[in-house]
């Protein structure tokens, strides 16, 4: 099928996702994936409705795909917020994919050197976060008796030890092991729970940690097999995969999308 020149697919047919985070970076692509896809609704829940790397706003982008869209003002730490988000989406029919996706990085040279500040901030938003959000559309489904599909974004970090990053690492590796939990308490319900795993990614958030990184002389690149970084939209073909029924029988999956990065020494 084919909407204004481009090609259209129906992978996710007439469902309704929010996605937070998705003004900009892997989140904005989720949502273009999604809406080219086939899918009904997008709720855009982030703190900010402008991408952080310019350009169009994803409610645009979206809509301009023949899709509905709203920006709903989120922070996933705030669990009002994350409720509003879910409530917009059943203004669309229902909530039917819930993507985890937001989430911050802090560079720390020296871990001794990181604050409580600091420890408060990161954990708040990405493992908070994605806690609250996790709960409120598993709260939404199990309410209403519907199946669902809830992503978390975790990162190659939630895997592997990250020099430079520890604190991340630790808010991704929780998030992976809370992906494993919920799986295995939802399942029965028809609630599907799965993490991406990102491995470096062309994003605002790479791009404002590659100064740093490489002043400590981590050179990220030099550590990836296919010698270059995921464009956003193959981190989004990870996300409509698990969004849709082609992984009907996926849950408590790890879906690793980083060129090699984690499999090679
Ligand atoms: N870029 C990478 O290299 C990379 C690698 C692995 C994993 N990831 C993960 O992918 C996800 C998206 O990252 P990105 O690279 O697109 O980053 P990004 O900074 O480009 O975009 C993140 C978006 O999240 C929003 N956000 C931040 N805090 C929020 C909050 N409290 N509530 C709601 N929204 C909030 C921002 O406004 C922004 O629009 C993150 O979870 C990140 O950890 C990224």
């Amino acid at each position: 099928m084919s909407f204004g020149g481009k090609t259209v697919s129906d992978l996710l047919q007439g469902k309704v996702a929010v996605i937070t985070g998705a003004a900009s970076g892997n989140g904005r692509a989720m949502a273009i994936r999604f809406a080219e896809e086939g899918a009904k609704a997008v709720v855009v829940a982030d703190v900010r409705d402008t991408p952080r790397e310019g350009g169009a706003t994803t409610v645009e982008l979206v809509e301009e795909l023949g899709a509905r869209a709203v920006f709903v003002r989120t922070d996933i730490s705030k669990r009002a917020d994350v409720r509003a988000a879910v409530a917009a989406a059943a203004e669309f029919g229902g909530l039917d994919v819930f993507v985890n996706n937001a989430g911050i990085v802090l560079f720390e040279a020296d871990p001794l050197a990181t604050t409580d500040e600091d420890f408060d901030k990161i954990v708040n938003v990405n493992l908070k976060g994605t806690w609250v959000g996790s709960q409120e559309a598993i709260r939404d489904w199990t309410e209403r008796g519907v199946p669902g599909s809830l992503i978390n974004v975790s990162s190659i970090g939630g895997i592997q030890g990250s020099r430079g990053t520890p604190l991340y690492s630790t808010t991704k590796g929780g998030i992976r092991l809370l992906t494993y939990a919920l799986a295995d308490a939802y399942a029965e319900r028809g609630i599907r729970v799965n993490a991406v795993h990102p491995g470096i990614v062309d994003t605002e958030m790479l791009r404002s940690n590659l100064a740093p990184l490489a002043d400590s002389g981590v050179d990220q690149m030099a550590s990836i097999p296919m010698r270059r970084p995921a464009q956003p939209r193959e981190i989004a073909d990870a996300a409509v995969f698990l969004a849709s029924d082609l992984s009907s029988y996926a849950s408590g999956s790890s879906v690793v999308v980083d060129g090699g990065f984690t499999s090679s020494m």
